[in-house]
């Protein structure tokens, strides 16, 4: 498929995961993509595979600065901006009551203002371009989870800014949606750590049937999401989790 012929996409996380790739499957259907993120050894193993159709940039989205600087130099470089894909995210396990300020912020600042500092950096670009952006929630955005709750707090948050954002641009041809992946095997599961005395009957309902998907599926989504066959959603949430918040 050539759904990216001539457009320019910009991806956060772009380093590992589904950020990386979603910026691979972009680069092979023409795209020309800026990818962000702040592991830059990670970003650079990406351009070293996928060439000169990618370009790094280590960019902390949770700086508002940084992330408008960011946008601007994607535009600069490459002329244009037709496709946010905001997928940076960070994941980490606690007993509510032993969440501290640091990862409080964290968790917010990754998953959600970093999210909103980009995609109000990238909206007068993507007015230009009649573009679309597609946000990385997870299905930890429609159910409550045990010792996550700030990334629950954030992903819900994700969701429904998502839909806020389709609403104000309704009017324009910016489309905005989100996909809501379930479990994936990427770094952020590989490195997964919980507190050693958590009741693991509290999180069977959100282990779900279908075990563990590859960061691709979701990577398929987003790319499918951002295309022209997409035309028809916006302020859309797609669940990508095999089922998981079906019930
Ligand atoms: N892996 C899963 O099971 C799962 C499930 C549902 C949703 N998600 C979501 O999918 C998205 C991608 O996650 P993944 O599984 O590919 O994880 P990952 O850890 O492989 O990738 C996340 C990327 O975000 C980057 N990042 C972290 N903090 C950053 C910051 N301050 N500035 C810029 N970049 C930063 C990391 O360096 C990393 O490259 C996330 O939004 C995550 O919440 C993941």
């Amino acid at each position: 498929m050539n759904r990216f012929i001539n457009k320019v996409a910009l991806v956060t996380g772009a380093a590992s995961g589904v950020g990386r790739a979603t910026a691979k499957q972009m680069v092979q259907e023409g795209a020309h993509v800026f990818g962000i993120d702040i592991n830059k050894e990670g970003l650079q193993s990406v351009a070293d595979d996928l060439g000169d159709q990618f370009f790094p940039e280590t960019v902390d989205i949770r700086d508002r600065k940084s992330c408008h600087e960011a946008v601007d130099a994607c535009v600069e470089r490459f002329g244009s901006l037709d496709i946010v894909a905001n997928v940076a995210g960070v994941v980490r396990s606690h007993h509510a009551t032993d969440v501290d300020e640091d990862t409080w912020r964290l968790i917010m600042g990754v998953n959600l203002d970093g999210m909103f500092w980009i995609t109000q950096a990238a909206i007068p670009h993507l007015k230009k371009s009649a573009g679309n952006i597609v946000n990385v929630a997870s299905n930890a955005g429609f159910m409550g989870q045990a010792y996550t709750v700030p990334y629950c707090a954030a992903k819900g948050a994700v969701i429904n800014m998502t839909r806020a954002l389709a609403m104000e641009y309704i009017k324009s041809d910016i489309r905005i949606n989100a996909i809501a992946p379930g479990g994936m095997k990427t770094a952020m599961t590989e490195n997964w750590s919980a507190p050693d005395d958590i009741d693991f009957e509290l999180m069977r309902s959100y282990t779900g049937f279908r075990g563990m998907a590859e960061p691709e599926t979701a990577a398929n989504a987003i790319c499918w999401m951002a295309s022209d066959e997409a035309g028809r959603c916006n302020g859309s949430i797609l669940s990508v989790d095999g089922g998981l918040t079906a019930a």
